[in-house]
């Protein structure tokens, strides 16, 4: 217990008691945190990324995406013969399992664009604003439409979706 400094000698003579090894283990721990920050951010935006921007194989081909934002499962149509949901372009679609065909068509009325519902009782589409009808091919059959909806041919993706693709007229 002595309060006398060591004189320079002495204290060059001291061994030196630096770990060594910590500097390896503090690299290893570095590159660890890295990974994990790295892995934790893409956990986060990769889906965020898949969610913002719409499946497409090919111009004029989309996947019919659900309310939840989902891709929906072309199974749906099994138990559910009326599908709505957005499609290609982003239209608002309805996809109906018909007389044992399944179709596809735009859901805005081709009137002043208001959204059709399918009626199963009478096999056609129905436009709530004025009346508009049109037949289970989606001719307009009735009211002030002046042409038939946008129609759609539909297919189960690989992934089992339901795919959509523009027919051109
Ligand atoms: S918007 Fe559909 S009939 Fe007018």
């Amino acid at each position: 217990m002595s309060d006398v400094p060591l004189d320079p000698e002495q204290r060059q003579s001291e061994p030196q008691h630096r770990d060594t090894s910590a500097q390896p283990r503090r690299n290893f721990l570095e590159w660890l945190l890295g990974v994990v920050v790295a892995v934790s951010a893409l956990t986060f935006v990769a889906p965020m990324v898949a969610y913002l921007s719409p499946r497409r194989t090919r111009k004029g081909t989309n996947v019919l995406m659900g309310s939840d934002g989902r891709p929906v499962p072309y199974k749906e149509l099994n138990t559910n013969p009326v599908v709505a949901g957005v499609g290609v372009n982003g239209e608002p679609t309805l996809v109906v399992k018909y007389s044992g065909e399944v179709r596809a068509f735009s859901a805005v009325c081709t009137h002043l664009g208001c959204l059709v519902k399918w009626n199963a009782a009478k096999s056609e589409f129905l436009c709530p604003c004025h009346g508009g009808v049109f037949d289970a091919n989606g001719v307009n059959v009735s009211g002030p439409p002046p042409k038939p909806l946008k129609r759609y041919k539909v297919f189960a993706t690989a992934e089992g979706e339901i795919g959509l693709e523009e027919v051109r007229a």
